[in-house]
């Protein structure tokens, strides 16, 4: 069992891993399938890096996302780790069938293709509007004045909420997504989900044209969800589709003004850009260290047994560099012809919000690199900071030079 092992003794994912996984991720590929290492939450955890595996692992359903139902009450790390707010756990992700596909028909259905595509005359909108504010006399940090406002506002209004609204959400799910540990999670979960509560009622008096309302139609229609359910789902779709969509704009403007050539490529032919969103998504995957189960089973993989009861990283994010996946893993193409990447997951919890992201990426890094052609970093590199919150890597800040506004 994970808290049998003596942790001092494990690979410990800390400051340089945040900083950069890369170089772990390829070691502990290269040493074994699976193996036990302290995360950076100070939990042990059995992390598996090999794309195949890794894949295979997230179909297998001797591994559970239902950790508050399945966890064993003795399991010291996952308790102090998942006791969170009641009720998110009844959010899909934290699901298991029959209730994670009960829930997840819903949500796909409110939360429609043609619904998403939809959105994109409003997401090029605000994305222009934040683009024209943007002071160019002066460095500008990319975080904070396009990478985060986008998905705030597009989740708000994909869920049909006011933007007045948007700010509560901002401070709330920066303190639900920075918080250290389960206590301090508590405050801001009931923010959000005391909020969504009232969201639904609202709505149900009034149904509109978006998602919630959707998901409300729906559950009346087919008695599909409660209402526990409902407002958790809805809180779900607000912090599933933050700070990866922040991740995704940000840290991808900076790998592709790392390399110019590319860019240069992009800014000559734009039909390039979804193509490099992909590549972008697969070279450096927000979800770091990776998605987490539970083995409700002792599990082989490999020559190596993973104990029932442990808690377990399917890292996507190392898959994505396999060598035995992708030729020459550590080096960004955009003209890469094949990037099956996992950036969003795969099998039953693949990502509900994947065609909304890449758009918002294309839409986001498209308009600014048209908009600011002389685009450039404004520090070095060892002036960026990185950290990790929720399962997500990211860039503090992106301080960038935009060198004017084109005539
Ligand atoms: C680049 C941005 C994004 C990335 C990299 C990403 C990644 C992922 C991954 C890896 C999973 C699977 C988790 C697992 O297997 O446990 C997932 C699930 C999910 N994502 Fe995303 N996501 C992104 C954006 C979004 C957006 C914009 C939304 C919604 C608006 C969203 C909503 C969801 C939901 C609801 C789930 C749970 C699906 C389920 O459990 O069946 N995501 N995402």
């Amino acid at each position: 069992m994970s808290e049998t092992i003596e942790s001092t003794d494990l690979p410990h994912l800390g400051r340089d891993f945040v900083h950069d996984p890369y170089p772990q991720y390829a070691e502990l590929r290269e040493s074994g399938p699976v193996q036990p290492v302290l995360g950076h939450d100070g939990v042990v955890q059995w992390i598996v890096t090999r794309y195949e595996d890794v894949r295979r692992l997230l179909v297998d359903p001797r591994m559970s996302s239902a950790m508050t139902k399945v966890l064993k009450p003795d399991h010291a790390d996952g308790q102090k780790r998942f006791r969170i707010d009641e009720t998110l756990q009844n959010a899909m992700t934290n699901q298991d069938p029959p209730g994670h596909t009960r829930i997840r028909k819903t949500v796909v259905r409110a939360f429609s293709a043609r619904r998403v595509d939809g959105m994109r005359p409003r997401i090029q909108q605000l994305t222009d509007e934040l683009l024209e504010k943007m002071d160019s006399t002066e460095p500008v940090d990319l975080v904070e004045a396009l990478a985060t406002p986008i998905p705030v506002a597009v989740s708000c209004e994909m869920l049909g909420v006011p933007v007045a609204d948007r700010p509560f959400f901002n401070t709330q799910m920066d303190l639900l997504m920075g918080a250290g540990n389960a206590q301090e999670k508590i405050g801001p979960a009931k923010a959000l989900t005391g909020y969504m509560a009232e969201q639904v009622k609202l709505k149900r008096a009034d149904l509109g044209d978006d998602v919630l309302s959707g998901m409300i139609a729906a559950s009346e229609e087919e008695g599909r969800l409660n209402d526990r359910e409902l407002v958790a789902s809805a809180v779900q779709m607000l912090f599933a589709g933050y700070l990866t969509t922040v991740y995704a704009i940000g840290v991808g403007v900076y790998w592709l003004l790392k390399h110019p050539e590319q860019l240069a490529d992009i800014r000559r032919d734009p039909g390039l850009l979804p193509g490099a969103v992909e590549e972008l998504l697969r070279f450096d995957s927000p979800p770091v260290p990776g998605v987490l189960r539970y083995a409700t089973e002792d599990i082989e993989v490999g020559d190596t047994t993973i104990p029932a009861n442990s808690l377990v990283l399917l890292s996507v994010s190392a898959a994505n560099r396999d060598p035995e996946r992708f030729p020459e893993p550590d080096r960004l193409d955009i003209h890469r012809p094949d990037i099956a990447h996992m950036a969003f997951g795969f099998g039953i919890h693949y990502c509900v919000g994947a065609r909304l992201a890449t758009m918002e990426c294309v839409v986001a890094i498209g308009s600014l690199l048209s908009r600011y052609p002389d685009l450039e970093l404004a520090v070095p590199d060892d002036q960026l900071e990185w950290e990790l919150k929720s399962f997500t890597r990211n860039l503090a800040k992106l301080p960038l030079y935009l060198h004017g506004k084109p005539a």
